[in-house]
């Protein structure tokens, strides 16, 4: 590929959301987006949901893909790792599976529609159809997949400044 045709750089970043029927979701993981983006202006960075929202994933990964990068760096804009990163995001990213089957208490792969419903319980998450094929995509390039948000001094400041707003 003529990557003179291309100022970008050649290592593109996927910011992962969960996505939500409510706009809220989606309005946050692309307003972090386009922090990052003026923080790195030279990089490529798109959005993908996980469900509920579009661009799904492999659409988002994609587009990025489109841009001739070599590499793509997958960050979930999630606090914690969950089904959905320990296991749906690696599925459609065509990652290697870590060995989870300590944590998810051995149920069979098709019955994972159960121990979804589980992790969220907050009565709306009835959307999962564990008989659909999932897609997932290609890549000649590495996929670097980071870690989630995770217990950071960072989200503590926040923690911080939400309740200190409010006393
Ligand atoms: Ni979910």
């Amino acid at each position: 590929m003529d990557t003179s045709s291309n100022s970008k750089d050649e290592t593109g970043v996927l910011l992962i959301g969960h996505g939500s029927r409510l706009p809220y979701n989606k309005e946050v993981v692309y307003t972090l987006a386009e922090k990052f983006s003026a923080r790195h202006p030279d990089t490529n960075v798109e959005v993908g949901f996980m469900e509920l929202a579009e661009p799904n994933i492999p659409t988002a990964f994609n587009k990025l893909k489109e841009t001739g990068v070599n590499k793509i760096v997958v960050t979930p804009v999630f606090l914690a790792d969950g089904m959905h990163t320990k296991r749906d995001i690696p599925t459609i990213l065509g990652l290697e599976l870590e060995d989870i089957s300590d944590i998810t208490s051995g149920p069979a792969p098709e019955s994972h529609e159960h121990e979804h419903h589980h992790e969220h319980d907050h009565g709306h998450h009835h959307h999962h159809h564990h008989d659909e094929e999932v897609e997932t995509v290609e890549f000649d390039g590495e996929i670097i997949y980071t870690k989630p948000i995770g217990a950071d001094d960072h989200i503590v400041d926040i923690i911080d400044e939400r309740v200190q707003d409010n006393l």
